[in-house]
């Protein structure tokens, strides 16, 4: 099993598949300082997650954009997951923390783990169960924050 990359024409056609967000384009989730990462085992697809390095968090997918504008060089400090979806029971818990780790590695200048979600009970529970304290509830959104160590 392996995390990767999604880029344009390289398991890019997985973002086709997500629920929560499906209006939001693949030039959107690749270009500006966004990203997206996928759970694989083989050519088996287990789990995806959608990133966008921000300067402040985002209370709605305008901000989201606003916030994550510019030049992949930009050093955000902020990661925001703004959707995740799994394949396979138990594989969206793992890409969110192989994620986390994989942020630490290869963005370094990411300090904070925020997420945009949905106001339902699935983000709500999935999030909590995974140790998220809720940051802030928004009209449409809600923000929940992985309290991670500062390196
Ligand atoms: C949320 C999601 C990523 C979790 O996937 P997962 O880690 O692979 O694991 P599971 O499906 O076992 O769910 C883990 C936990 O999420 C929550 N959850 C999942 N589906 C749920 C539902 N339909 N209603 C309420 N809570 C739900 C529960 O807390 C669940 O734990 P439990 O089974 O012990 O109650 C997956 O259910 C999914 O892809 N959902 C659709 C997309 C989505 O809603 N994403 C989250 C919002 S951004």
């Amino acid at each position: 099993m392996k995390l990767i990359l999604i880029q344009p024409g390289y398991f890019s056609h997985l973002l086709k598949d997500d629920p929560v967000r499906p209006h939001l384009s693949e030039n959107f989730r690749l270009s500006g300082n966004r990203l997206c990462l996928a759970l694989v085992c083989g050519n088996i697809k287990q789990a995806a997650v959608c990133v966008a390095l921000t300067c402040k968090v985002p209370k709605n997918e305008i901000e989201l954009e606003r916030f994550s504008a510019g030049s992949q060089g930009d050093k955000n400090p902020i990661a925001i997951f703004y959707t995740i979806w799994s394949y396979k029971k138990g594989f969206g818990r793992k890409i969110l923390f192989e994620a986390v780790k994989w942020l630490s590695t290869n963005k370094t200048h990411v300090k904070r783990i925020v997420t945009l979600s949905p106001k339902n009970n699935v983000a709500r529970n999935f999030h909590t169960k995974n140790g998220a304290i809720e940051l802030s509830v928004n009209k449409d959104s809600v923000n929940f924050e992985y309290l991670i160590e500062h390196r």
